[in-house]
């Protein structure tokens, strides 16, 4: 990085007068009534961007581009490993389907404000119909399809919908997702009532549904197009659930004007993809990283977006990526290293790539979870191109940390996601709050106000918003992340320091999923960590100390465990693992020490509290954790 260098300008000029570079950077979005304010603090520390702004955020994704001429360009293009489907959708088209099941939902009483919860599959009427959501005003909440209906079911009562939109189901490698059963369970078991719930009917996927569920097709073609609502840049445009330390989850809110702004400097700046051009975003529109680039980013530029339904590997082959690429003249790839990795077990020299002319591939970018060095250098080596890694979260929406391909390209380090983007402000600080100096680990925190696109808040719950993020340290976000800067200014992302886990680039919360094991009439108490895994990064591990006088053997227990776990929170937990031990190391006063099971089994070297209740629990553990 150069002194004068574009990413300098940038990040100063973001610094010193946040006002004038937002406000510059919100000319790339048409609006209804343009911003005059960027930044209203007068609420602090709920700061709002583009207060007297108001747009739509459909209309920047889909109608410009149309009126612009654009309307022949392909906006989405739906690649089904599990079919065999490859369908693409222009600009036009896809306005139209969007219109119209926004005049679908209309009928159905969806209005501006209202929550319209989606349960879906990656199918492009996913993406139809977060935009049509977006198109009314309304506020749409996707639920990743590998969550189990009871994780549905507190989603839907926290988001009080006015419909769903879901699908029969959900194709995975040898087996068939039913969406139908845990929607109906997730209904049933909550406390709202939605007034409709449209369900997509997969040809490969016919599963009896409740008689009163409307057909979306149905509807979609039977409906009048709607016109768009102009809603206030502050209205929220999504809530997104996440994990947090316990087992309710957060729901995150979007706001539609700082979003826009935020995401299509995004794609210029860091992704440099523009009009017409390729991205493939090879996540799941469950997760930020999918509502960002496979569905926003993506359109609000007036590229093109590869809706991927299928894995990097198995789906026939570890050369699924590659031949996407080829087929669709990808330009930017965005995965997570875990599915590297996984092509990587299975074809170490990348054998299959030699089958494909991948050529328009410019950059891939990682996130999700830490990008190992193994990884990264494998990655490059294979490919020859950058291999970007970049740092985020749900709650952020797009990256912290990266080395911004469109503003300036940088030197990569390996382990490294690169410098703060301009708008953040990375600090790195001990347990007391104060900055460490360069090369320390501490808490990563970023000093407040975060720039436009990150979250207003939480929905419904501003106590638990500052308690989970702006208690700890006074005028900073706390991301959650350990880590440090090195004497460059490039950030080093290392960890969780709480009790959320990643698990194949999925969050996870250790607390839910104790509280499913705990709930087992054998198990006493229990603890839930992170552990190492090879491919996925990490994988929950439970330790259970069972009740005096139980006897169960431990395969029982396991089977028992693992089927309650998948019942209750879903496939996604990647739950397997069941040690039984004689007793868990805990402090006096009765806290389990997690932290220090974590290093006792990753073989790091262990810090014993001087607080604990007996130290010869952990010499048990030890000994176990050796054998
Ligand atoms: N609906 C229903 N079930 C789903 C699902 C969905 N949308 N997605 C995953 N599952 C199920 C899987 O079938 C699997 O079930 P199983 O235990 O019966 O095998 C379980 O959830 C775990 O899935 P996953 O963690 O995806 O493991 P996998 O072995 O199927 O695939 C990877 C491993 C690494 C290939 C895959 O996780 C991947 O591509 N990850 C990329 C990560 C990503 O997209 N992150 C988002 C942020 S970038
Ligand atoms: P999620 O909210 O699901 O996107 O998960 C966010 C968390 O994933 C972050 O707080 C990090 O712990 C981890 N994470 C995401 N991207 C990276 C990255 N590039 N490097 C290290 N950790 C990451």
């Amino acid at each position: 990085m150069t002194e004068s260098g574009a990413y300098r300008q940038a990040y100063d000029a973001a610094a010193a007068d946040p006002d004038a570079f937002w406000l510059d950077a919100a000319r790339a979005i048409d609006w209804d009534v343009a911003p005059t304010i960027a930044l209203d603090s007068s609420n602090a520390p709920f700061h709002r961007w583009f207060p007297d702004g108001r747009l739509n955020t459909c209309v920047n994704a889909l109608d410009r581009h149309v009126a612009a001429g654009a309307g022949d360009r392909t906006a989405l293009i739906h690649d089904s490993a599990m079919t065999g489907a490859r369908v693409s959708f222009t600009y036009a088209e896809l306005l139209d389907r969007v219109s119209r099941f926004a005049g679908a939902l209309a009928a159905r009483g969806v209005g501006a404000g209202d929550r319209v919860v989606l349960y879906m599959p990656m199918i492009p009427e996913a993406v139809v119909a977060m935009l049509a959501c977006a198109r009314l005003g309304a506020v749409h909440s996707v639920v990743f399809g590998g969550f189990a209906a009871k994780e549905l079911a507190a989603r839907i009562d926290d988001a009080d919908p006015v419909a769903i939109v879901t699908a029969t189901g959900g194709l995975e490698p040898g087996r068939t997702v039913d969406y139908v059963t845990p929607v109906a369970a997730a209904l049933a078991m909550s406390t709202s009532s939605p007034r409709a719930v449209f369900l997509t009917r997969r040809p490969e996927i016919d599963i009896e549904a409740p008689g009163d569920w409307l057909d979306f097709h149905r509807e979609l073609d039977a409906a009048a197009p709607a016109d768009p609502v102009s809603v206030a840049a502050t209205d929220p445009l999504y809530i997104l659930y996440t994990s947090g330390t316990t087992g309710k989850p957060k729901g995150v809110v979007r706001d539609n004007g700082g979003h826009a702004v935020a995401l299509r400097w995004s794609m210029t700046n860091i992704y440099d993809v523009g009009p017409g051009q390729v991205m493939w975003t090879a996540s799941d529109v469950g997760w930020v990283v999918g509502h960002s680039y496979i569905v926003y980013g993506p359109l609000l530029a007036g590229a093109t977006t590869v809706l991927y339904e299928g894995k990097p590997v198995g789906t026939p082959d570890a050369g699924a990526f590659w031949r996407v690429i080829e087929e669709y003249g990808v330009r930017a790839l965005f995965t997570a290293p875990t599915a590297l990795r996984a092509v990587r077990k299975v074809d170490p020299e990348a054998a299959l790539l030699r089958d494909h002319d991948v050529s328009s591939l410019e950059t891939l970018f990682v996130a999700g979870e830490r990008l190992d060095p193994d990884t990264f250098a494998w990655a490059s080596r294979i490919l020859d191109r950058p291999v970007v890694d970049h740092w985020w979260q749900t709650e952020t929406g797009w990256a912290i940390c990266a080395n911004l391909r469109g503003l300036e390209p940088m030197p990569l380090k390996s382990g490294s996601p690169t410098v703060p983007v301009p708008g953040f402000h990375v600090g790195i600080v001990d347990g007391s709050g104060a900055e460490v100096p360069a090369g320390t680990e501490g808490n990563i925190v970023l000093e407040l106000p975060l720039p436009p696109g990150t979250l207003t808040g939480l929905w419904q719950d501003d106590d638990r918003f500052l308690s989970s993020y702006l208690a700890a340290f006074d005028g900073y976000y706390l991301t959650g992340d350990s880590g440090y800067v090195d004497e460059d200014g490039y950030v080093y992302v290392l960890g969780r320091t709480d009790d959320v886990i990643n698990v194949a680039g999925h969050r996870l919360s250790t607390g839910s999923i104790e509280a499913v094991v705990g709930a087992h009439p054998a198990v006493a108490e229990c603890a839930v960590i992170g552990i190492h895994d090879e491919t996925k990064g990490q994988r929950p591990s439970a330790y259970v100390v069972l009740k005096t006088g139980v006897d169960i053997d431990d395969d029982t227990l396991r089977s028992e465990l693992v089927a309650a776990v998948r019942e209750d929170i879903g496939a996604v937990a990647t739950f397997r693992d069941v040690t039984v031990v004689q007793a868990l190391p805990k402090t006096r006063s009765g806290k389990i020490l997690r932290k220090t099971m974590r290093q006792m089994v990753d073989g790091d070297e262990v810090v014993v509290p001087s607080t604990i209740e007996d130290a010869s629990v952990l010499d048990a553990l030890a000994a176990l954790f050796r054998a």
